[in-house]
């Protein structure tokens, strides 16, 4: 097995909460959770709402710091660099959040959105090189490069998620973190956008931490699953091996609790084989 690009070990995120009277308790969002994800391969990270994903997340893209733990990427320990050599790998990671709505400004146009990470790079191309790069990231999620001129409003929730993609892929991240990426969509452009992920994953070997509640998308997106549950990574597999035959007794909960699971999956499966090749919505 190479090294694995993303290596989280042991990582654990305390919230202290005050409550009435000025007491505190912990609250553990996190709870030694440890995983790796391969070079090239998209690895979800499934569970019920609250139980630490997006804590998950924010730490690997290290907008929060965990209480601790460790989260390697490319061999580099994320919490040990210097605050100079961190801003310097902040351009090997990148984030496609949830609402499609609220993480565009809408007073930006879609240029300036998608350039934005290039603040990130010491030579980050200026004039017509930069306008070029601009229209490539729209055209490699679907786009046309014309839409650099548009705002946000003009554009579907799906569209919108491109754009929001296409901002992830301007530095040319090694791994992109969705956090509910589709939760937001319809279930056609759930599966339009899986399907570029997908694309993008065998084009350019991208790495994807995928976070999800929905393990039908799981099924569809991912090459590997963690089972998240109060915090603690509870199984972890292929696929195959967890949603086929899980281990756990929650996550025949979670596979149980949603009857409409199966019929979904089958749904989307059904608007994948349907869905026009390299079309926006
Ligand atoms: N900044 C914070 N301060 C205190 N508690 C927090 C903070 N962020 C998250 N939490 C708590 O940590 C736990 C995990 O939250 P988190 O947002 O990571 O869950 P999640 O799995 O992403 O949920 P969802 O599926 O609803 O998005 C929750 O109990 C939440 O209330
Ligand atoms: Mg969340």
């Amino acid at each position: 097995m190479t090294a694995p690009l993303l290596s989280i070990e042991n990582l654990t995120r305390d919230y202290a909460l005050r409550g009435r009277g000025g007491a505190t308790r912990t609250l553990r969002a996190v709870d030694d959770v440890s995983l790796a994800v391969e070079a090239g391969s998209v690895f979800a990270v499934v569970g019920e709402s609250g139980c630490g994903k997006s804590t998950l997340a924010r730490i690997v893209m290290a907008l929060d710091r965990p209480t601790s733990g460790t989260v390697r990427l490319g061999g580099d320990d994320l919490f040990a660099l210097s605050p100079t050599a961190l801003a310097r790998k902040r351009r090997d990671f990148q984030m496609v959040f949830q609402d499609p709505y609220g993480s565009l400004n809408p007073r930006h146009s879609v240029g300036r959105i998608v350039a934005e990470p290039l603040c990130l790079l010491d030579d980050a191309p200026r004039g017509r090189d930069r306008q070029a790069l601009i229209a490539r990231a729209l055209e490699e999620v679907g786009l046309p490069g014309s839409a650099a001129a548009r705002y946000p409003h003009e554009f579907s929730g799906g569209q919108r998620q491109r754009i929001a993609i296409a901002r992830a892929l301007i530095t040319r991240p090694k791994l992109v973190v969705a956090d509910e990426a589709v939760s937001a969509l319809d279930l056609s452009i759930q599966a339009q956008i899986l399907r570029l992920i997908l694309g993008l994953r065998d084009r350019h070997g991208l790495t994807v931490l995928f976070i999800t509640h929905n393990l039908g998308v799981v099924d569809e997106i991912a090459d590997r699953v963690g089972v998240m549950q109060a915090g603690r990574l509870v199984e972890t597999g292929t696929v195959r091996e967890v949603l086929d035959h899980p281990r756990e007794d929650y996550t025949r909960k979670l596979l149980a609790a949603e009857p409409t699971l199966a019929v979904l999956a089958q749904r989307e499966r059904r608007a994948w084989r349907a869905g026009p090749l390299a079309s926006c919505d």
